[in-house]
């Protein structure tokens, strides 16, 4: 089986998101299996381990009616082929996106993924795509591609990681920067606009989503930004595939950032010692109350504004608070000022930091994620494998992740409704759970026992791969 991963983003050449870290771990679980599954992403200009690739070839690709360089780099990486698409014009900026042509940057790259195969000894039998950035892919294929031999066997799959980015600009964009013409630009007209998601949610033989609960949940316009009445109809092909994380990134025994390493055998002395090094690098005190922390986005769909109404109750409880992450003014401003007002009870850091990140998932005792809606989320899988249950609210996949330690066994505490009160008592429940020393060490064995890894899930994509490859 051969399958063509196109993303923005993977780990660890580029990344703003989780969207980088299944790119960066499931071709790498596939490769494992047997699968020959290859990446292909654009060359960002501050692209990591940039030393390791090599240039292949160039050419041309038509964007509406012109026609654009191409350059074709290559590298191996954990023993799955990387391909690198090059346009110093689109790519070579400070950032991934959030540029005002990211349309035609993105129309770009996903003719380009299909150009590519003119010049690689590979022909997939599935194209993997990835969120609206790689969206046109299907699109492009259908409509140009399908008459040549090398193209007409091809499948498409498309995933969702999130639907509330869905590629959406003003119909113009369709004719000048996609070269669409009138005929076919009903399959990305939606709602008055040129939607690229919902181009590859008519065009894609499957679409796949990274949770089985976010697969409902997308059909409920509450959490479909706009798209649950085209779901609906196309629901007969969508599907919902729990992420892994990576294992070997993501191991406390090992990982170079942590003060300490510990694994399932000695958590207690390590996850002290990395408590007390969090605690001093905020200048926390020291007093046997247990560190809830935050690695996020600070922004609403996370939860933030529950977290906000009960941040002052939590420390009031003698919870100590660590936050980290960029995101939304409103909260980045709150959670600076929540801790000018608590010094030695409440550490916050607004930046995007990696060993801070995993410093906090090894000290903190109990990770926040009350998330409004959630595709995934790879964080509170994280969190258990450094032995820190986290508090999470039943939505996406977190719901499908993490079960209340109250009602039997369970990895963390859960609530239902989108309400700070709700947040509150299970933090209450958590608080108190903790004092518990020998229930407490029970449940943070039991968390991080928990098999995340990609063994079940790449077999779940297998298993489609296969059913796709034969559709037709
Ligand atoms: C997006 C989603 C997140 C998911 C990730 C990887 O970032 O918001 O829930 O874990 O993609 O699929």
């Amino acid at each position: 089986m051969r399958i063509l991963y196109a993303a923005s983003e993977a780990t660890p050449f580029a990344k703003s998101g989780g969207l980088a870290d299944v790119a960066g771990s499931l071709p790498k679980a596939l490769v494992r299996d047997g699968v020959d599954a290859r990446v292909i992403m654009p060359l960002y200009g501050d692209i990591q381990i940039r030393d390791q690739l090599t240039y292949v070839t160039n050419y041309s690709v038509p964007v509406g009616w012109r026609s654009q360089y191409c350059g074709l780099f290559t590298a191996q990486y954990n023993g799955v082929t990387y391909y690198f698409l090059d346009n110093e014009y689109y790519f070579r900026r400070k950032g991934l996106y959030g540029f005002y042509d990211d349309g035609e940057r993105f129309a770009f790259f996903s003719r380009a993924v299909l150009e590519t195969l003119f010049y690689i000894d590979f022909t997939p039998d599935i194209i993997n795509c990835n969120d609206w950035q790689t969206a046109l892919v299907p699109v492009y294929l259908n409509l140009y591609y399908r008459h040549l031999d090398k193209f007409n066997r091809i499948k498409t799959i498309f995933t969702i990681h999130n639907i509330a980015y869905q590629g959406k600009y003003g119909t113009d964009i369709l004719e000048d920067t996609c070269g669409i013409g009138r005929r076919d630009q009903h399959i990305l007209e939606y709602d008055g606009c040129a939607n690229f998601m919902k181009g590859a949610i008519e065009t894609a033989d499957k679409i796949t989503t990274v949770s089985p609960t976010y697969a409902q949940e997308i059909l409920d316009p509450w959490f479909s930004y706009g798209l649950d009445a085209l779901l609906r109809e196309k629901q007969y092909k969508l599907c919902g595939i729990l992420n892994g994380i990576d294992m070997d990134a993501n191991n406390p025994a090992t990982d170079r950032n942590i003060p300490y390493n510990y694994s399932v055998a000695n958590f207690r002395e390590g996850k002290a010692a990395c408590k007390a090094a969090l605690q001093d690098r905020f200048g926390l005190h020291k007093d046997g109350s247990p560190v809830f922390g935050m690695v996020s986005r600070l922004v609403g769909m996370k939860g933030f504004d529950l977290v906000q109404s009960v941040a002052d109750g939590l420390v009031e409880l003698g919870i100590e608070l660590v936050i980290l992450g960029t995101g939304e003014m409103q909260y980045e401003a709150f959670f600076s000022d929540l801790a000018a007002r608590h010094p030695g009870r409440v550490g916050t850091w607004i930046g995007f930091d990696g060993a801070l990140a995993q410093q906090i998932y090894a000290g903190a005792d109990v990770f926040v994620m009350p998330s409004k809606s959630e595709p995934c989320g790879l964080a509170q899988m994280v969190a258990c494998r450094y032995g820190t249950p986290p508090i999470i609210r039943e939505t996406g996949g977190l719901r499908d992740s993490i079960k209340d330690s109250s009602k039997g066994q369970g990895n963390g505490f859960t609530f239902a409704g989108y309400s700070a009160h709700e947040l509150y008592d299970a933090c209450c429940r958590a608080n108190a759970a903790y004092y518990n020393k020998e229930n407490w060490e029970k449940l943070v064995e039991y968390a991080m026992n928990c098999d995340f890894s990609w063994s079940v899930s790449a077999k779940s994509y297998e298993g489609l791969y296969n059913e796709t490859a034969n559709l037709w």
